[in-house]
């Protein structure tokens, strides 16, 4: 989607301008160019020569420079562009742009373009919360810029809450989105899919409960990366910190039966694809009330959870068309994963190791084996957004051929 897109990055004075260097990166991985405009504020977090060197291309600072001007105009660098993106967006920038202040090269371009505008926020929560903010961002969307996040979390300022600009790879997949959008015919744009992600808990009583350490950054991306192809997306996931994907209608539960329960409530569907990381059990006998410290520990009596992906791969008419699950294994990966999936009868398993070397569990990064009827692929390690985009690639292929 973003392969050719000119892409004008204006980077204003936050902390979080220190993720635009990776920004730029991977957009330009992607096939996109990348043409920056740093504020006086930005290039006190990130160098122009850092950005130069990333983009391949001058950065632009300086309305009144000569050199500048006659060599791109700022009429032209503003329209020269498919999208103009800010990032971070800051609460200075946010006014500006708002009540049509244009007192440097950031804003007046922004004010001369004729190109969708999409900006990215980033500032303290308490700023992010002032009503002067909020109301400046309703003047703008109402105008059409589109404004992607914040999310919420760690702040560099040491609070916590709404205010940490969007993840790197977030913000490429709403650009990504957003051309699709303007071509309106993304790979899988016919096709409904279920995502399952994250774990479930199982409660043993009001305060206590059995989880897992899935965090749901392989489902989430799973499911972001299909959005991403055009699919209409209902991601079913157990509880995490991950942010809701941009385009997704995410579905909360806690438990395997509720997980099912919404699983079932969102077919018929095309395609699954159960990343969830589901308790095997449930405790049978859930105390109501807080169980007492005693000299004996409790005896914990589980019952077995209803199986979501055997459930959906049954035969049936409700049976998406493709049934795709995970296999997480700590020994023989492939030869146990080639077992669960003839046992639970899904198309495709895409197996991973989870032994506590691994690292798989909760990183950014994932080392699978996609066993189908035809045989094994064994992926190289990548990123879990890498291995979601190359997933959604194969489903894609499979849709045009077989769906
Ligand atoms: O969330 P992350 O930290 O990013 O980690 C990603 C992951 C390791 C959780 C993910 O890549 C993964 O492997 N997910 C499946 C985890 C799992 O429960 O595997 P399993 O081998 O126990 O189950 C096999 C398949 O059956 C899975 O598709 C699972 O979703 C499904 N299942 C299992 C039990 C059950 N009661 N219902 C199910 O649907």
């Amino acid at each position: 989607m973003l392969h050719n897109k000119r892409i004008l990055l204006i980077v204003a004075g936050g902390i979080a301008a220190v993720k635009v260097p990776d920004l730029i990166r991977r957009l330009r991985e992607r096939g996109a160019s990348v043409r920056c405009i740093l504020t006086k504020g930005g290039a006190q977090f990130v160098t122009p020569l850092s950005l130069a060197a990333l983009s391949g291309q001058h950065v632009y600072q300086d309305l009144f420079s000569l050199t500048d001007e006659s060599e791109m105009g700022h009429i032209r660098l503003s329209r020269e562009a498919d999208i103009i993106l800010v990032a971070p967006a800051t609460a200075d920038m946010i006014a500006k742009m708002s009540h049509g202040i244009a007192d440097d090269l950031a804003t007046t371009a922004l004010l001369a373009t004729d190109k969708p505008v999409m900006i990215a926020p980033s500032m303290n929560v308490m700023m992010w919360t002032h009503p002067a903010v909020q109301v400046n961002l309703e003047t703008l969307k109402a105008r059409g810029v589109s404004v992607f996040g914040p999310g919420a979390g760690d702040l560099a300022c040491g609070e916590v809450g709404d205010g940490r600009m969007a993840e790197v790879m977030d913000l490429v997949s709403a650009l990504g989105r957003h051309f699709q959008k303007q071509r309106g015919d993304g790979a899988l744009a016919r096709f409904r899919i279920v995502v399952t992600s994250g774990p479930t808990i199982e409660p043993i009583d009001p305060v206590r409960y059995i989880a897992n350490r899935s965090s749901g950054k392989q489902g989430h991306a799973i499911a972001a990366a299909l959005a991403d192809m055009g699919a209409q997306v209902t991601l079913v996931s157990g509880p995490t910190q991950e942010a809701d994907p941009d385009g997704i209608t995410v579905v909360k539960v806690e438990t395997a039966a509720q997980m099912l329960k919404a699983v079932r409530a969102a077919l018929p569907c095309d395609i699954a694809v159960c990343a969830a990381a589901v308790a095997d059990w449930h405790v049978a006998d859930v105390s109501k009330i807080k169980l007492k410290k005693s000299t004996a520990p409790p005896r914990i009596n589980l019952a077995p959870n209803p199986d979501i992906l055997a459930t959906l791969a049954q035969p049936g008419k409700q049976r998406p068309s493709l049934v795709i699950g995970f296999a997480a294994e700590t020994s023989d990966v492939i030869e146990k994963a080639k077992i669960k999936r003839a046992e639970k009868n899904c198309d495709w398993i895409v197996a991973n190791d989870v032994s506590p070397g691994s690292g798989t569990f909760g990183s950014e990064n994932n080392t699978v084996h996609v066993i189908t009827a035809e045989g094994v692929q064994n992926w190289p390690t990548m990123t879990k957004r890498e291995v979601a985009e190359k997933l959604a690639d194969l489903v894609a292929t499979f849709a045009a051929k077989k769906l």
